[in-house]
C-alpha cells in the first residue's frame, strides 16, 4: 500500500483530504506542524508528501520542504497554497518541489498529481543492479544479461556514472533504454539528487519548451503565472530526455543553449538562469537520419552523442534468453510468494522461435501473462501468448505534462454515480474562474476557459485531434477552428 503524507495545519484540511483519499487505498499520514511532518518523513517513509505552503507558527512550508529535499531527495512533495502564496509555491518549485496546487482544490486534478507523484517515486526507489555489483546487494531490479553486447554496455555504464557527460542510450523499443538511465544516476555522483524523467514524444508541440524551460507570467496569452520549468526544477540533479528525436527544433536549440553554456532563460523571461543539470538522453529512432533530414541539429547531436550506449535488441542476444526468463519467473514468485515456477523444453523452443519485436517487455509481459494462465508450476507452449507489448512510460509522462499551472480542470461526469463529485469539483473550478476574472478585468472569461478547455484535451489525448475532440463533446472540425483562433499548436501554452 502506498503511503501518504499531508502536513497541514488546518484541521479541516487534513479531514477533507483524508476523506478524498480513504477510498483509494492510501495509508495516510498527517502532521500539524513542520517539525513533525519532517519527524513523520522518516518514522513512516512516504511515498509522496502533501505540504502547505503557509503552516502557522514554527517552520514554513518553504523550509519544510527544503528539508525534505536534503533527507529524502526522491520524495516527492506536492505543495498546497491559497491564492495569496501562489508565489511561493512557484518558487518552491524551483526547490525542488513536485508541483502545486491551488484552493480550492479541485478533486480530479489532486489525484492526478499524487499519483504522478508516486509514479515518479516508483521511479527512482527501485535500485537497479548490473552485474559488476557483488549478487548480495540489496536490489530490486537487475540488468540481466551475460552477452558481449551487455558487457559493454556495463561497461560503459561503470565508466559515465562517475562523471557528468551527457549520454545518449539507444536500442529498440523495449531494451531497457530506461533501465539503463537509471542505474547510471543510481550508480553516479548524483544519486542522491533529484532525477526526472520527460518523454519528449509524449509532450504536444507546443507545450514542451514551457515544460522543460519555464515562462515568465504574460509570455503569451494565458500564461497567468510564471512557471518553473522541469530544468530549474532538477538543480542539481539528473534530466531523462526520453525520445529525444521527437523535441520540436526550437527547444533543440534552447537545449544546446543549456549544454554549451550551462545556462537558459524562461519563455518571455529576461533573466538568466544557471541549469545545473546532467543530462541523459535516449531515443529508438534513427538519429543520423534525422540529422540527414534536418529534423534534428547536428551541433546538438554531437554534443549529445560524446558517450553513447547501444542496446542490442533480444533477438540479437537469445543466449540470454534462459537468464532473462529466469529473472522474470523469479521476480513473480516473489512477489506473489508462490513457489517458482519453469518453463518446459517445448515453451521455451517458442521462446526461442519468436521475434521479440517489443524486446526485453514483450518478453516480461509473456512471462507474467503465463503464470497468470499458467495453474501449474511448468509453464507449457500453450500457456504462452504473443501479443503487443504496452508502453507504460508514456502514461507517466503524460501525467507529468498535464502537472501544469493552470488552477483548474474539468471534472470528468462519466457516469451518474460520479456526478455529485464532478458538480464540486466543477463548483470549485468556476470559483477559481471568476476569482482569475475579478483580479484581471481584461480577461475575456469564455474564451479564456474554452482555450484552456481545449489545450487540455489536447494534453490528455497525446496531441490526438480525434480523441479531444470526442473528450470535448464537439466535432474535429470546430476543434480545428478553437486551434486556429487560438493559436493552440503554434504557440507555447500552458496546460
Ligand atoms: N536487460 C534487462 N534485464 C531485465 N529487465 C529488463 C532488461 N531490459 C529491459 N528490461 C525490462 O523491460 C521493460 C522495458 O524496459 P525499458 O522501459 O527500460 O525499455 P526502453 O528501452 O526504455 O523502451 P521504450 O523505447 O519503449 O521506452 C522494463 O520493465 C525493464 O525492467
Ligand atoms: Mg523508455
Amino acid at each position: 500500500m502506498s503511503r501518504l503524507l499531508i502536513i497541514d495545519d488546518d484541521p479541516d484540511v487534513r479531514y477533507s483530504l483524508e476523506r478524498l483519499f480513504s477510498g483509494d487505498g492510501w495509508e495516510m499520514a498527517f502532521a500539524a506542524s513542520g517539525e513533525e511532518g519532517i519527524d513523520a518523513a522518516v518514522k513512516r517513509a512516504p511515498d509522496a508528501v502533501l505540504l502547505d505552503v503557509r503552516l502557522g507558527a514554527g517552520m514554513d512550508g518553504l523550509e519544510v520542504l527544503r528539508g525534505l529535499r536534503r533527507e529524502h531527495p526522491h520524495l516527492p512533495v506536492v505543495m498546497m497554497t491559497a491564492h495569496g502564496t501562489t508565489q511561493t509555491a512557484i518558487e518552491a518549485m524551483r526547490e525542488g518541489a513536485f508541483d502545486y496546487l491551488v484552493k480550492p482544490f479541485d478533486a480530479e486534478r489532486m489525484r492526478e498529481v499524487i499519483a504522478s507523484a508516486l509514479r515518479a517515486s516508483r521511479a527512482m526507489r527501485g535500485k537497479v543492479s548490473y552485474p559488476p555489483l557483488s549478487r548480495k546487494e540489496e536490489h530490486d531490479e537487475s540488468i540481466v544479461g551475460k552477452t558481449r553486447a551487455m558487457q559493454e554496455v556495463y561497461k560503459r555504464i561503470g565508466q559515465v556514472s562517475g562523471s557528468d557527460a551527457p549520454v545518449m542510450i539507444t536500442g529498440e523499443t523495449g531494451t531497457g533504454k530506461e533501465l539503463v538511465a537509471r542505474a547510471i544516476v543510481q550508480h553516479g555522483v548524483r544519486a542522491k539528487k533529484p532525477f526526472l524523467a520527460i518523454n519528449c514524444a509524449a509532450i504536444p508541440e507546443g507545450l514542451i519548451e514551457s515544460e522543460l524551460f519555464g515562462h515568465e507570467r504574460g509570455a503569451f496569452t494565458g500564461a497567468v503565472e510564471r512557471r518553473i520549468g522541469k530544468f530549474e526544477q532538477c538543480r542539481g540533479g539528473t534530466i531523462f530526455l526520453d525520445e529525444i528525436g521527437d523535441m520540436p527544433l526550437a527547444t533543440q536549440a534552447k537545449l544546446l543553449r543549456v549544454l554549451q553554456e550551462g545556462e537558459l532563460t524562461r519563455i518571455g523571461g529576461r533573466e538568466t538562469v544557471r541549469a545545473e543539470v546532467r543530462i541523459l538522453a535516449a531515443t529508438h529512432a534513427d538519429l543520423e537520419k534525422a540529422v540527414a533530414e534536418k529534423r534534428f541539429r547536428q551541433d546538438l547531436y554531437y554534443r549529445l552523442n560524446v558517450v553513447r550506449i547501444h542496446l542490442p535488441p533480444l533477438r540479437e542476444r537469445l543466449e540470454d534468453l534462459p537468464l532473462l526468463v529466469e529473472d522474470f519467473l523469479a521476480r513473480r514468485a516473489r512477489e506473489e510468494g508462490r513457489p517458482l515456477k519453469t518453463v518446459s523444453r517445448e515453451a521455451f523452443k517458442r521462446l526461442a522461435a519468436h521475434a521479440w519485436p517489443g524486446n526485453v517487455r514483450e518478453l516480461q509481459n509473456v512471462i507474467e501473462r503465463a503464470t497468470v494462465a499458467c495453474p501449474t508450476e511448468i509453464i507449457s507452449a500453450g500457456d504462452l501468448q504473443f501479443g503487443a507489448p504496452r508502453r507504460s512510460s508514456r502514461c507517466a509522462s503524460l501525467a507529468i505534462i498535464s502537472a501544469g499551472d493552470l488552477q483548474f480542470g474539468a471534472p470528468s461526469a462519466a457516469d451518474g454515480s460520479s456526478r455529485a463529485e464532478a458538480g464540486s469539483a466543477l463548483d470549485a473550478a468556476l470559483n477559481a474562474l471568476f476569482l482569475e476574472a475579478s483580479r484581471d478585468p481584461k480577461l475575456k472569461l469564455i474564451a479564456f476557459a474554452e482555450r484552456a478547455l481545449v489545450t487540455r484535451a489536447l494534453a490528455r489525448c497525446g496531441g490526438n485531434q480525434a480523441r479531444a475532440a470526442r473528450l470535448l463533446g464537439m466535432t474535429r472540425a470546430t476543434l480545428r477552428k478553437r486551434i486556429e483562433r487560438y493559436g493552440i499548436q503554434r504557440s507555447v501554452q500552458v496546460i
